[in-house]
């Protein structure tokens, strides 16, 4: 068993940023959820309320309050906060119909929003994820109203318009499935280089590390992460999770996650990744339960406590690696 500190002091021992994504409904309503926030991890990430579907209800209004709520929480507890995200194919406004809009009024729309959104939390937003999952699984760039109507250089035009308004933030570039050497990391590396070339103010990667299925394999993600770093880029694991396919959980499921965990951990320690956030608190707070048919094809447990917010094999394993 594993010492009697709590994850967050390995973390803090280490100087370690240890996140979890919140969700604000069960910060405020869940005593046993809001303490495992604030006592074993040091940094948060709204899972969903610094999306712009959430923050913009109508066309000319705003709602802050699920992103305060989380952003004052972390502030009064001492916690670094990642923002997540500016911009996003998924997530936009229900009332969002791009083709009410000519090319140059997106660009006008979507600079007003970044520079809104990073705007108000100037100094109390860390990190933020400028640009969430523009390449498709091909490697291809992913065809979305914003690529649309900018082509690639919105990702230039997004950084360059949240660097305006919050020079001290560090801002990332952040995706899925490319946690590993493969061809879509090798089409992020190439865009990322791209990007760098043009002077374009990025500071550095996020792998969001969802093992859904198939496990990246641990020093695959080293390599990977080295090969970014020698760009001059940070890197972050950004969402982690892991779940086994449905219905092929082997007896021993809770050891060999505890063990995928305890190894992500230690490619962080070994290449001086210096954050890891998980994507949730409990298994039962987990997005895979409710998305889409996620339910029906993964294993529903995939965080670093149980149903009941309790401790599992990886919590132990994520705390020894961090101490040791
Ligand atoms: O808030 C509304 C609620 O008012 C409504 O009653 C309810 C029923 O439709 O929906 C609620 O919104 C849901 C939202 O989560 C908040 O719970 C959306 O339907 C649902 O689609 C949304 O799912 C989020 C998903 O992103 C959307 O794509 C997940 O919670 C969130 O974990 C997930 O996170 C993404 C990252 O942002 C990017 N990387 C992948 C990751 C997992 O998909």
């Amino acid at each position: 068993m594993s010492s009697d500190k709590s994850l967050r002091q390995a973390a803090d021992s280490r100087e370690f940023d240890l996140g979890v994504a919140v969700d604000p409904d069960a910060l405020r309503n869940d005593v046993s959820y809001r303490a495992r926030v604030r006592d074993e991890f040091n940094a948060v990430t709204p899972e969903n309320a610094l999306k712009m579907g959430p923050l913009r209800p109508t066309p000319d209004t705003y709602d802050f309050g699920d992103a305060d709520a989380i952003v004052n929480f972390a502030r009064a507890n001492d916690m670094a906060v990642r923002g997540h995200t500016l911009v996003w194919h998924n997530q936009t406004p229900t009332w969002f119909q791009p083709w009410d809009y000519t090319d140059d009024q997106l660009a006008e729309f979507l600079r007003e929003h970044i520079q809104t959104v990073a705007g108000r939390y100037r100094q109390t937003v860390d990190v933020w994820d400028v640009v969430n999952e523009a390449v498709d699984d091909d490697g291809t760039m992913r065809d979305t109203v914003w690529y649309e109507a900018m082509g690639e250089t919105y990702l230039d035009r997004a950084f360059e318009w949240a660097h305006e308004v919050d020079p001290e933030a560090d801002l990332y570039y952040n995706d899925y499935g490319a946690d590993a050497v493969n061809e879509k990391s090798d089409a992020i590396y190439d865009l990322l280089e791209r990007l760098l070339d043009r002077g374009v103010p990025i500071d550095g990667v996020g792998l969001q590390l969802h093992a859904l299925g198939e496990w990246p394999d641990p020093e695959s993600i080293a390599e990977n992460i080295r090969r970014f770093q020698a760009l001059g880029l940070d890197v972050q694991i950004t969402e982690m999770d892991v779940a086994f396919p449905a219905g092929e959980a082997p007896e021993d499921a809770l050891e060999q996650q505890a063990a995928f965990y305890r190894d992500v951990v230690e490619v962080c320690l070994d290449t001086g990744v210096d954050t890891l956030v998980t994507w949730g608190v409990g298994d039962a707070n987990s997005w895979i339960r409710g998305f889409r048919d996620f339910a029906e094809r993964y294993t529903g447990d995939p965080l670093l406590f149980d149903d009941r917010n309790q401790p599992k094999p990886a919590y132990h394993a994520v705390k020894d690696a961090l101490d040791s």
